[in-house]
């Protein structure tokens, strides 16, 4: 199965300029600088149905046209290599093997809003992945790719380093310009949305690394090449991550609509020890747990949202027969109660709030009427955050109470997990 980010399966070594541009690296910014209109190169993107890979699937095309469509002037591109999610190391190689292809797309997305600084946004713990990005910066000067005049052309671009403080709001796209202005990694209220009131109050195209990683290929080759891989709903391939639960860990690219069972059984090598599924959490720690029988499902934004769940950035979790969702449940719900920044009340409420519920069904305490508040302080929350981290904890413990309600109940009259 062919990629589009990885045409040749992952790349285990860092690709330099010459090997990029030995592949076709750099010949769609030469094709739109020398022929197409930047309004020429969002319509492509649009056409091409390219959809943010950071979490929320936001159409790329529509966000980079409200940014460019903005008269408020100057106009900014932010790279968000945030990436904190756990399980997620997708951003982290595609910056640390292909920072080309990344640097091509972030040039491109530039050239289509009419930006001339652009940010490129790290997570500080990633060494390798901020210095193979320098390197390549400071080799497309060179070549100029980058700067004053860009391949002979009018357009100038000024690419720019900032790290990323190493938590989950961090990657928030609104946090992140608060800290490209040099403030606390805190959301702002939306809207504006940055794409047109962002950096320092500026229209601001922010994406993440796997989105723009996409926009060379489909300026090359057309959106209706890029079209020809996935569904029609999610056009091209999506990276995914499998972690430790199966017998060969690692990302894989695949295109939309292939099934859950294909990457977990063919290309994950199956689930270690044979052991059989008791969940699937398709889409990182905010999905709803799956059934096992959904294996067969489409990866695709339609088919996940139909079986209950959503995709996210990828990440995929295999729960497995003999785990106690309780358990699991309130370790994602710990997490969102640590990362949690704390400005909004009713987030730093719900999300401590459900970890301490949660941990007293652990512990056999509260009885039925406990497990009858989840609910609502879940739907009494909703939305009433700057950021989506309180819409997070929800999906995971309301499936697990829908699927899994013996292992809550076994909980709450034993004080234990089913299996210890
Ligand atoms: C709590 C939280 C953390 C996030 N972390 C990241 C991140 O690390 N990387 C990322 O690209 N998007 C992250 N996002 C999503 C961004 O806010 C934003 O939607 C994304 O960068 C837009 O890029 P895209 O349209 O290309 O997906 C996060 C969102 C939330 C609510």
């Amino acid at each position: 199965m062919q990629g589009i980010l990885f045409p040749r399966g992952v790349v285990e070594e860092r690709e330099g300029l010459q090997e990029y541009r030995a592949r076709g690296g750099y010949t769609a910014l030469e094709k739109a600088l020398k022929g197409l209109a930047p309004e020429t190169v969002i319509q492509e993107i649009t056409e091409s149905g390219l959809q943010g890979r950071g979490g929320a699937g936001f159409p790329a095309g529509k966000k980079w046209a409200f940014t460019r469509e903005c008269a408020e002037q100057p106009h900014y591109v932010v790279l968000n290599g945030g990436e904190d999610e756990p399980g997620s190391k997708k951003d982290r190689l595609l910056m640390e093997n292909l920072p080309h292809l990344v640097m091509e797309g972030v040039i491109l997305a530039s050239y289509a809003v009419g930006a001339s600084t652009a940010y490129l946004y790290v997570n500080s713990q990633y060494n390798k992945a901020k210095d193979s990005m320098a390197q390549a910066l400071a080799e497309a000067q060179e070549a100029g790719l980058v700067g004053k005049k860009i391949l002979g052309s009018d357009f100038n671009l000024d690419i720019l380093f900032v790290a990323a403080p190493p938590n989950y709001v961090a990657g928030e796209d609104s946090a992140a310009l608060e800290v490209i202005e040099q403030k606390q990694p805190l959301p702002r209220q939306k809207p504006p949305f940055p794409a047109t009131a962002g950096l320092f109050g500026k229209p601001t195209a922010v994406n993440n690394v796997e989105t723009l990683a996409n926009v060379p290929a489909i300026i090359a080759s057309g959106a209706k090449w890029y079209r020809s891989f996935g569904t029609p709903e999610s056009p091209g391939t999506m990276i995914f991550s499998l972690n430790d639960e199966v017998n060969r860990p690692g990302i894989y690219e695949l295109p939309f609509g292939s099934t859950l069972r294909f990457l977990i059984e063919e290309r994950g090598g199956g689930v270690k020890g044979g052991k059989s599924i008791k969940a699937i959490m398709p889409g990182g720690p905010s999905s709803a747990f799956l059934p096992p029988d959904k294996i067969d499902i489409p990866l695709d934004h339609n088919s996940v949202r139909a079986a209950g769940s959503s995709i996210g950035c990828g990440v995929v979790h295999i729960v497995t027969e003999g785990s106690c969702i309780v358990e699991e449940i309130l370790r994602i719900a710990d997490f969102f109660a640590a990362e949690s920044c704390g400005q909004c009340p009713a987030c730093r409420m719900e999300t401590n709030t459900l970890a301490v519920m949660l941990k007293k069904v652990q512990q056999g305490q509260g009885g039925q009427p406990l497990l009858e508040q989840f609910s609502k302080v879940i739907s009494f929350n909703k939305g009433k955050g700057f950021c989506n981290l309180i819409n997070m904890p929800g999906p995971p413990i309301e499936s697990a109470l829908r699927l899994f309600r013996p292992d809550f109940e076994f909980h709450l009259a034993n004080g234990r997990c089913p299996q210890s």
